[in-house]
């Protein structure tokens, strides 16, 4: 599985994946995923927005043990954020055929779509539209840096767009969704351990800040002349930085995008995309708040207009206890096996749905803790016990 997908949506330049929602490399992905689940005799459906299911056992059953993630990327993406976790989703069936498990509910593996927002800028939005924590409104004005709708890209891929909304029946049907993921940090490396379960995810959120000034010649604007917006962005980001060391939190400006963005011209627009997160939302609010109100400050000394948007927010996730203590029982029978449960700052689809259904995270070792780079790695010994592991979670949710 790992050598089908290994070109798909790779840069030759970077050796990171490219995989954005809607593109050629995202269908190459979906055509892959269509085709695991054909091979496998499972029952292939898409639904309203765009989600992938594989199923084994009736789709319309009841009480469905789900396994699965994402396979888009983020720019310049390691090969295990997602696709680890649909990759042992299939694994995991195959070792269960292998043991002769006798499934009594409904399994099905799942590839959310765009999970990473890396097009239109909001994560998670296979599952948001899923769970109706995105209207079909907010989701018809997604629009990519190239102006493209969501509704036009979908479209171009051959998907109706007016098709999507929340999907409640779909999830009233399924009793548990485990989503397995690599470790986005290094508390597995440390514990010295090849597999743990989540037990939160941080609140987290992005807002864009529109910084506004005025263009004007590079070599002919007296300094004291120039309104210069990226002057005070750049101010901003040490601020930022200087927030979030304060709280223990979390910020980021890691995408900018500059009007007109020219080597010989003073920028009329630097606009700038925060992601911030923290362990609670209070502190969340309070490095956010201390963030913006120092753009203020720097942009009323730069003659800067300044507009902040808040484009998506995620609350704090506490993974469902019931489902939690029942993964640690399954997997507390495994004496070769210790399993630490952790939080996490990276988001998840399985956090999304957790407002609707039970839904429970494992985690695979990463080595070095990179992500969203093409430096991520997750060793085959680990990637084989969390495929072990998550076998032991369908068989004991799923199987006599
Ligand atoms: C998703 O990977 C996120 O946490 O941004
Ligand atoms: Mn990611
Ligand atoms: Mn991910």
């Amino acid at each position: 599985m790992w050598a089908e997908l290994l070109p798909i949506g790779r840069s030759s330049a970077s050796g990171g994946y490219r995989r954005f929602a809607w593109t050629g490399a995202d269908a190459e992905c979906r055509d892959w995923f269509r085709e695991q689940a054909e091979c496998r005799g499972l029952a292939y459906e898409v639904d309203r927005n765009g989600n992938q299911w594989a199923w084994l056992g009736d789709p319309a059953g009841q009480d469905a043990v789900v396994a699965g993630s994402h396979l888009d990327s983020v720019p310049d993406g390691g090969a295990f954020d997602g696709p680890l976790g649909v990759v042992s989703a299939f694994a995991a069936l195959d070792e269960l055929r292998g043991r002769g498990a006798r499934f009594v509910k409904p399994l099905a593996i799942v590839n959310f779509g765009d999970e990473e927002g890396a097009r239109f800028g909001l994560a998670c939005v296979g599952s948001r539209l899923t769970a109706g924590e995105l209207t079909v409104d907010q989701a018809h004005r997604l629009t990519d840096g190239d102006g493209v709708t969501l509704p036009r890209a979908m479209e171009a891929a051959g998907y109706d767009p007016d098709a999507i909304g929340p999907d409640p029946e779909r999830l009233a049907r399924i009793g548990a969704f485990v989503e397995l993921h690599v470790e986005q940090g290094r508390a597995l490396d440390l514990t010295g351990d090849a597999v743990g379960v989540a037990s939160a995810i941080w609140p987290h959120g992005r807002w864009r800040f529109d910084f506004r000034g005025e263009a004007n010649h590079a070599g002919t604007t007296r300094l004291v002349d120039r309104r210069d917006p990226m002057l005070s962005y750049a101010e901003t980001v040490l601020a930022a930085r200087r927030e979030a060391a304060l709280a223990g939190a979390v910020a980021t400006f890691g995408k900018i995008a500059v009007e007109p963005n020219g080597v010989n011209a003073i920028p009329s627009l630097v606009r700038g995309w925060l992601d911030s997160r923290a362990a609670d939302q209070q502190t969340l609010d309070k490095v956010v708040g201390g963030i913006e109100q120092a753009a203020r400050e720097y942009a009323v000394a730069h003659g800067v207009d300044l507009h902040v948007a808040r484009e998506s927010f995620t609350p704090v996730v506490e993974f469902d206890h019931v489902l939690r203590d029942e993964l640690a029982r399954i997997l507390g029978g495994r004496a070769d096996l210790k399993v630490p449960v952790l939080g996490t700052g990276a988001g998840h689809d399985a956090g999304i749905l957790s407002g609707s259904l039970p839904t429970a995270m494992l985690f695979v070792r990463n080595p070095t803790g990179v992500s969203h780079s093409p430096a991520e790695f997750a060793a085959e010994d680990d990637c084989v016990a969390g495929v072990r592991a998550l076998a032991d979670v369908l068989e004991g949710l799923a199987c006599t």
